[in-house]
């Protein structure tokens, strides 16, 4: 990870870290089997042998209940494939009214979020201070003004066998957080939410689908929109006329080599159409480049000379 490599600056709290007291906090089994993490309750209890965990900060825990628990997620956590554990900021607060944000510095509008509930949550989920320490996982900030998730980075994340990830919520979070303690930073687009809880989901829907075992089928990502440079090819699934709409013959031929090059130039027709920027760094053969030039050429009103996929 570009930014993985630490600032070597310690944190003003360094004293305070406690060992094992993050740990003694996810411990907390209820009854049913289930962890229950401040206020919130995760429903994976399989959580030292996962594949992958995810430590999540943030104002709201109760945020990701739903979406975690459904679907692939939900089941990725049960099989214990992935853990995700939620840590509730204020409760790293210090003073009695946990405050977890102040006007800035200097004026200027909004809230900002104050740097010691932060870092006290990241030492105490730790369990030591991360600073200068290479044995830390990576601590992830969800901000506008990351670096863009792509599959590709997705990707790259799934080698860590750990993730904490802090989601920023106001104006953002203080500026010694993100120097000093963060690691990486990270934008799921060009656009700002009002928080980082929304992006922290997609980040870990995009990298547990990643997980070997997760998907049934272990081909099942090798295709899909953005895994080769390249958006996917349509699908289409029984009955093979819809209110007068066929399927593509090709698809229901049967015929293996028919159906690849079909579905190649159904992505590359798609890519073209829609995301021609793809197309500068997408892996292409010649055969690729052949047909691409087709499409450029049909464009500019001449006839193709190969029959083109239609992809409407
Ligand atoms: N927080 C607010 N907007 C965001 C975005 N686009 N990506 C990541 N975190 C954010």
């Amino acid at each position: 990870m570009h930014a993985a490599v630490r600032r070597g600056c310690r944190g003003p709290l360094g004293a305070t870290t406690w060992p094992g007291q993050a740990v003694a906090t996810i411990s907390r089994i209820t009854q049913d089997g289930q962890h229950v993490v401040g206020r919130f309750v995760i429903t994976s209890h399989r959580c030292y042998n996962a594949r992958m965990r995810f430590d999540i900060l943030t104002l709201f825990p109760e945020m990701f209940q739903g979406p975690f628990d459904a679907s692939i997620i939900g089941r990725a956590c049960e099989a214990g494939q992935a853990t995700i554990v939620l840590h509730d900021i204020r409760d790293h607060a210090p003073g009695r009214h946990r405050v977890t944000d102040d006007t800035p510095y200097a004026g200027g509008g909004g809230m900002v979020m104050k740097p010691e509930p932060i870092w006290n949550a990241v030492e105490s989920v730790l369990g030591f201070d991360p600073i200068g320490r290479p044995d830390a996982p990576p601590i992830v900030l969800l901000t506008p003004q990351g670096r863009l998730l792509n599959q590709s980075l997705a990707r790259d994340l799934t080698a860590h066998p750990r993730l904490l990830l802090i989601c920023g919520r106001y104006e953002g979070v203080d500026e010694r957080v993100r120097r000093y303690l963060v690691t990486d930073e990270i934008s799921i687009g060009d656009y700002v939410l009002s928080g980082g809880e929304i992006p922290a989901m997609v980040l870990v829907d995009a990298v547990v689908r990643l997980l070997p075992g997760v998907l049934g089928d272990p081909g099942a990502t090798a295709d899909d929109s953005h895994a080769t440079g390249l958006l996917e090819y349509p699908h289409y699934t029984r009955p093979a006329v819809y209110r007068g709409h066929e399927v593509p013959e090709t698809l229901l031929s049967g015929h293996h080599a028919q159906i690849e090059r079909w579905r190649r130039q159904a992505a590359l027709r798609r890519t073209w159409d829609r995301r021609p920027d793809l197309l500068d760094h997408a892996s292409l053969t010649q055969a690729d480049r052949e047909f691409l030039a087709q499409l450029d050429a049909r464009d500019g009103i001449e006839t193709p000379t190969v029959p083109l996929v239609d992809d409407k």
